[in-house]
C-alpha cells in the first residue's frame, strides 16, 4: 500500500531553483579566518569556495555580515548596506559572489527587519532628537508607569530574558524584543518600509539570489493603550490579531517586498523565519504572493522517531502542495543545538531523546551522552532529508558530523541569551558557533592564524575538513556523495511511501525509482535483492543495520 504525496513540480524553470535546492548556512565570524583577527570573514569565505563547491551543496546562506557590536552574533545591525570592517569590504563581498556563481552556487543573504542594532544611524538620531521626536518615532518609545515614570510601560519580557524596555538618559523607554542593543523598528511608519525596500534592492543589484528573513513574524505590532499585561498577552490566541506575534498585517510587508523580488530576473527568493502557532499560519509566509518559502523546523525539534518523521514529512508536503511552495527542512542552525549532539541525548521523561537546548540545561554532554549513537542517528537523519522532496538548509560542520561544544567557561561565553537567561535557557547558542576545524593540526585548527574568538576543544582535530576529505568513511565523504547523488534523485516534488511492516522503519520511493530507507530502530532490516542496489549508506549482509539509512538507486 502507497499513499502518494504530490507537489505542483517546477523544478525546469531556472527561476524555481530554490525549491529543491540544498542550501549551507554559513555563519561567517566562525567560517574561516583570512585576516588573522580570530573573526571568521569574507575574504575567508573566498578562501573556501573550492571545498563548498566540492561539497555539492546549491546556494549559501550567509548569517549577518553587516557592521555591528556584536551584541547578538550580528543580528544586531548598525548598517544594513554595507559590510563589517572586521569582516572585509564591499569589494570583497561582490568577489565572493563571483567567485561562487561561477561554481553555480548561489548567494541568500540574512535581512534583519524587526529591529536595529542600538548603533544603527536612526536611533543614535532618535536618542538625541529627544521624546516627541520624528526620530523616535522610527521605533517604539513610550513613558514609563509609577509616580516618576521609573517602571517600564508593562512587565513584558524579552525573548532573551529581562525586561523588553531599557530606559534612555531622558526617562522615555523603548521596546526591544531582544537583546537591550536590539531596539525594535516601528513598521507602521513608512520610512522604515520604504529604506527596508532599498536595502532588498541593494543587495538583489549587487547579485544577490536570495534572502533569509529573521524572525519574519515579529515586524507588524498593535501598540493601542492600554497595552495589555505579560500574562494577558500569554493568554492572547495568536491567531494573527496577537498584538505582538504573527500579524496578518505583517503580510502587507511581504506583498510590497514581493514586487521587488519579482522586478528582477530570474525573481528574487525569500525564506521566512517564523516560529508560528500553526502550519496554517506558516504557510502565509509561504505564499507566493509573500516571502514565497518559509522554514519547517518540525524535524529540528522531533524525536529520532520514524512515526514522528513520517507524520511531520506527509503533513510538510501536503501543505507545500497546497500552497505551491515547496517545503524545506532542517535539522541544525545558529540557534540550536547541534543534532549530533542532540540525538546523543539520554532519554528525558519517556521520550526517546531530550529536544532542542535541554541537554545544556541539565548540564552538557559529558552528562550521559552518547556520542557515538547520536553521530549515527545524525547521518541517517540527514540522509533521509537529503532524499526528500523541498529544500534542505545544512548548518556549517555539520558536513564534519560535528558536535555541540559545551566545554566554554562563562566568562568566554558571547550569547545575549546566556547573560539573559530567556527562551535560549542554560548554556545558550554559542556551543554551534565554535569556529570550524578545517585542518587537525596547528593554530586554531586552519580557521585562522591567530586563535579562534571561541575555544575550540582539542577533539575538534578528529573532525578536521582534511582528514574527514581523505576518509571514505567520514562524515565528510558521506555528505558529498549524498550532495553528488541528490542531484540524480531529485525529480518531481513527490514521495509515496512504501510499507515496511515494521513500525521503526521507514521507506519511500521518488517519482523516478531511487528508494530511501531509514532504519530507525536497533533491529537490522531485510532488503533481499534490493541490496544489490545500494549506492548511499552501507547495507550489511543485504540488511540496512540500525540507526541507519541507505539510498537505493531505481532498476536499470
Ligand atoms: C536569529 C537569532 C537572533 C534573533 C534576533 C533569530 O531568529 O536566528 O540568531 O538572535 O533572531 O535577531
Amino acid at each position: 500500500m502507497t499513499d502518494a504525496v504530490l507537489v505542483e513540480t517546477r523544478t525546469d524553470d531556472a527561476a524555481a531553483w530554490w525549491r529543491q535546492a540544498a542550501v549551507y548556512q554559513i555563519y561567517p565570524r566562525s567560517f574561516a579566518d583570512a585576516n588573522g583577527d580570530g573573526i571568521g570573514d569574507i575574504p575567508g569565505i573566498l578562501s573556501r569556495v573550492d571545498y563548498l563547491a566540492d561539497l555539492g551543496i546549491d546556494a549559501v546562506w550567509l548569517s549577518p555580515f553587516y557592521p555591528s557590536a556584536l551584541a547578538d552574533g550580528g543580528y544586531d545591525v548598525a548598517d544594513y548596506r554595507d559590510v563589517d570592517p572586521r569582516l572585509g569590504t564591499l569589494a570583497d563581498f561582490d568577489a565572493m559572489v563571483a567567485a561562487l556563481h561561477e561554481r553555480g552556487i548561489r548567494v541568500v543573504v540574512d535581512i534583519v527587519p524587526n529591529h536595529t542594532s542600538d548603533l544603527h544611524a536612526w536611533f543614535q538620531e532618535a536618542l538625541a532628537a529627544g521624546r516627541g521626536s520624528a526620530a523616535r518615532d522610527r521605533y517604539i518609545f513610550r513613558e514609563g508607569t509609577g509616580p516618576d515614570g521609573s517602571e517600564p510601560p508593562t512587565d513584558w519580557v524579552s525573548v532573551f530574558g529581562g525586561s523588553a524596555w531599557d530606559r534612555v538618559e531622558d526617562g522615555q523607554w523603548y521596546f526591544h524584543n531582544f537583546a537591550t542593543e536590539q531596539p525594535d523598528l516601528n513598521w507602521a511608519h513608512p520610512e522604515v518600509r520604504e529604506d527596508f525596500l532599498t536595502t532588498l534592492r541593494f543587495w538583489s543589484d549587487r547579485g544577490v539570489d536570495g534572502f533569509r528573513i529573521d524572525v519574519a513574524h515579529m515586524l507588524t505590532k498593535d501598540l493601542t493603550e492600554p497595552l495589555p499585561s505579560r500574562a494577558e498577552l500569554d493568554a492572547l490566541p495568536q491567531d494573527g490579531n496577537h498584538p505582538l506575534i504573527d500579524r496578518d498585517d505583517v503580510h502587507e510587508v511581504y506583498a510590497e517586498w514581493r514586487r521587488v523580488f519579482d522586478s528582477y530576473d530570474p525573481p528574487r527568493t525569500a525564506v521566512a523565519e517564523a516560529w508560528v502557532s500553526t502550519p496554517e499560519r506558516r504557510a502565509k509566509y509561504a505564499s507566493a504572493e509573500g516571502l514565497g518559502q518559509a522554514f519547517n523546523f518540525d524535524l529540528l525539534v522531533a524525536d529520532f522517531d520514524a512515526p514522528q518523521f513520517r507524520t511531520i514529512i506527509t503533513d510538510n508536503l501536503a501543505q507545500a502542495e497546497a500552497t505551491g511552495s515547496s517545503t524545506t527542512w532542517v535539522l541544525s542552525n545558529h540557534d540550536v543545538t547541534r543534532h549530533a549532539t542532540r540525538y546523543g541525548l539520554p532519554p528525558l521523561d519517556g521520550r526517546a531523546v531530550k529536544q532542542g537546548t535541554e541537554w545544556v540545561a541539565a548540564g552538557g554532554p559529558a552528562e550521559g551522552i552518547d556520542v557515538a549513537q547520536g553521530l549515527r542517528r545524525a547521518r541517517a537523519a540527514t540522509l533521509l532529508l537529503l532524499g526528500l522532496p523541498g529544500s534542505t538548509y545544512l548548518y556549517q560542520g555539520e558536513e564534519l558530523g560535528l558536535q555541540e561544544v559545551a566545554e566554554i567557561t562563562p566568562e568566554q561565553r558571547q550569547d545575549p541569551a546566556f547573560f539573559r537567561g530567556g527562551e535560549f535557557d542554560g548554556l545558550g547558542r554559542d556551543g554551534c558557533r565554535v569556529p570550524l576545524p578545517w585542518t587537525s593540526s596547528g593554530p586554531s585548527f586552519g580557521f585562522g592564524a591567530n586563535g579562534a574568538h571561541l575555544p575550540q576543544p582539542s577533539w575538534f582535530a578528529e573532525f578536521a575538513a582534511d582528514a574527514e576529505a581523505a576518509d571514505p568513511s567520514s562524515t565528510l565523504s558521506l555528505y558529498r556523495e549524498a550532495l553528488r547523488l541528490r542531484r540524480e534523485l531529485q525529480a518531481e516534488e513527490r514521495l509515496d511511501w512504501i510499507e515496511t511492516g515494521r513500525a521503526d522503519v521507514l521507506r519511500f520511493s521518488r517519482p523516478n525509482g531511487w528508494q530511501v530507507v531509514t532504519n530507525f530502530g536497533a533491529e537490522p532490516f531485510e532488503l533481499g535483492a534490493d541490496a544489490d542496489r545500494v549506492v548511499l549508506g552501507a547495507a550489511v549482509d543485504s540488511a540496512v543495520p540500525g540507526e541507519s539509512t541507505v539510498w537505493i538507486a531505481p532498476t536499470a
